[in-house]
């Protein structure tokens, strides 16, 4: 067993809230992200035998759904905003340079663990100072390309200066 006691304990309650097993799925495995911070196999696996439905239905949902996560996530997380007003912004622009500037696609993390590149259509409600990205819960507006190349300093600065002492 992989989850806790006490999140197992709410997935129970959670399955048992509901007339269908499946219609607990989605909460169960939320629930397993909260403990874990991502889903591994093992938890997904954990919890479809937890709500009753065969692996494979919580694969399925598992993949569908992009707040659920399947691989674990660096510890700064950089959304960038693709609605309309940051798209006609330069969102992809911006989304490029980014891209370039840490050496991974959106939708992935530095080999180092560190930086979790997202593409996302949430919009912030930045949009007057688009385009712009979330940093973990900072919000970064009216990112130029020159406000871009200083984002990218800093978030590249701290995994330099950490390259040179291990050097
Ligand atoms: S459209 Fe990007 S913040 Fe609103």
């Amino acid at each position: 067993m992989m989850l806790s006691a006490e999140t197992q304990e709410k997935i129970r309650a959670e399955t048992e809230r509901y007339p269908s097993r499946r219609t607990a799925l989605l909460p169960a495995l939320k629930l397993a992200q909260e403990e874990r911070g991502y889903l591994p196999p093992e938890a997904v696996a954990e919890v479809a035998e937890l709500v009753g439905v065969s692996h494979a239905a919580a694969w399925e949902l598992a993949t569908f759904y992009s707040m659920l996560r399947l691989e674990p996530e660096g510890r700064v997380r950089v959304e960038v905003c693709v609605q309309l007003p940051c798209a006609l912004a330069g969102a992809e622009r911006l989304l490029r340079d980014l891209s370039a500037g840490l050496g991974i696609a959106p939708g992935q993390t530095t080999p180092d663990g560190e930086v979790t590149l997202i593409r996302t259509p949430e919009c912030f409600g930045a949009c007057h100072r688009a385009p712009m990205a979330r940093v973990n819960e900072v919000y970064r507006e009216s990112l130029t390309p020159e406000a871009t190349q200083q984002l990218l300093q800093e978030l590249n600065a701290p995994r330099q200066q950490g390259r040179e002492s291990a050097a």
